[in-house]
């Protein structure tokens, strides 16, 4: 099956799923609701979903059981692009094409549509645990590995130092410190969710770390090009904004080419960790692709 066929499939059905999970815009209160459902559709690539649903997959899960985590996994990354976004991060003014939630519906109504969105993935995904067929304790685990992705040790400390970095000439270790955690963290977690769920053995849980590290890297190396290289058609934003804020990024530091050749690098490390799973890893192996070579 060729990949863009994969995605959309995958992307109809997680769409369909979100869809039911947030209240309807005329539900009060009706603000928050309508800011919600703006930023969350028409949505953009739920690449985090889709490698949870693949990932579950390869490992042998069955059915829909995953479809709710990945959902949850989505609205997180929802949530941290509406604050990304806002005057104190990166004061950005258009995301996906549209103006940003907090230029449509203020910064209140932003910092709020953030919270209520981390806060009803962990919901969702507690939910699902009580009346799903997934072992208790492996939901659990996934739980907290994702709270800790995302949060303190995760997502946060990267956001964090990449903030504190603006401006500033810092070297190599501290930018990959910014990536793999402000990044980084919520792609690998996704990839290990869909394992954990899916019933991985040890062996394999191991291969899909490897692999889900390497596109997280990769990934943010890609969003860091495409700033520099992509056109606002493809980002749903005007290019340079990394470099009208002095953002500590891999084509700053070390050029557009070695940065396309480290991006390569890793999805070529991502690959062969694929290769236990033989020709049932082909749709992470084309997903891994599909990052490497996104839009340039
Ligand atoms: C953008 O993520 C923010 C980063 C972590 C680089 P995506 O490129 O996955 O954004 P959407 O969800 O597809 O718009
Ligand atoms: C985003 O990094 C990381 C998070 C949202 C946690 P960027 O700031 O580079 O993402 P974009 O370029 O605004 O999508
Ligand atoms: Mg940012
Ligand atoms: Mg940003
Ligand atoms: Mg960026």
């Amino acid at each position: 099956m060729d990949i863009d066929k994969y995605l959309t499939g995958k992307k109809r059905v997680i769409d369909a799923a979100l869809g039911k999970i947030i209240p309807k815009e005329t539900d009060f209160p009706q603000s928050l609701h309508r800011a919600i459902r703006y930023t969350l559709f028409p949505g953009g690539k739920r690449i985090r979903p889709i490698l949870a649903m693949a990932a579950y997959e390869v490992v042998g899960g069955k059915g829909n059981g995953i479809l709710p985590y990945a959902c949850g996994l989505e609205l997180i990354h929802t949530y941290s692009l509406i604050h990304d976004d806002l005057p104190a991060l990166d004061n950005d003014n258009y995301r996906r094409g549209k103006p940003t939630t907090h230029r449509v519906f203020g910064e209140a109504m932003a910092i709020l549509a953030g919270d209520a969105l981390l806060t009803e993935a962990f919901h969702l995904m507690g939910r699902e645990g009580l009346e799903g067929e997934a072992d208790p304790r492996a939901v659990i685990e996934v739980i907290g590995e994702i709270s800790r992705a995302v949060g303190l040790a995760g997502m946060i400390a990267g956001q964090v130092v990449d903030i504190e970095s603006e401006g500033k000439k810092v070297e190599l270790p501290i930018l990959e410190f910014i990536h793999t955690h402000k990044t980084g963290s919520l792609i690998l977690v996704s990839v290990r969710t869909g394992g954990r769920l899916g019933g991985a053995r040890d062996v394999e849980m191991e291969a899909l770390t490897r692999y889900g590290k390497a596109i997280g890297l990769a990934f943010q190396i890609t969003d860091d090009i495409l700033d520099v290289k992509g056109s606002r058609d493809s980002m749903g934003r005007p290019p340079g904004v990394d470099m009208a804020r002095d953002k500590i990024t891999y084509p700053a530091l070390l050029g557009v080419e070695e940065s396309k050749r480290r991006c390569d690098e890793l999805i070529g490390q991502a690959i062969a960790a694929l290769e236990l799973f033989g020709n049932r890893g082909k749709h992470l192996r084309e997903i891994a692709n599909y990052i490497g070579k996104r839009n340039f």
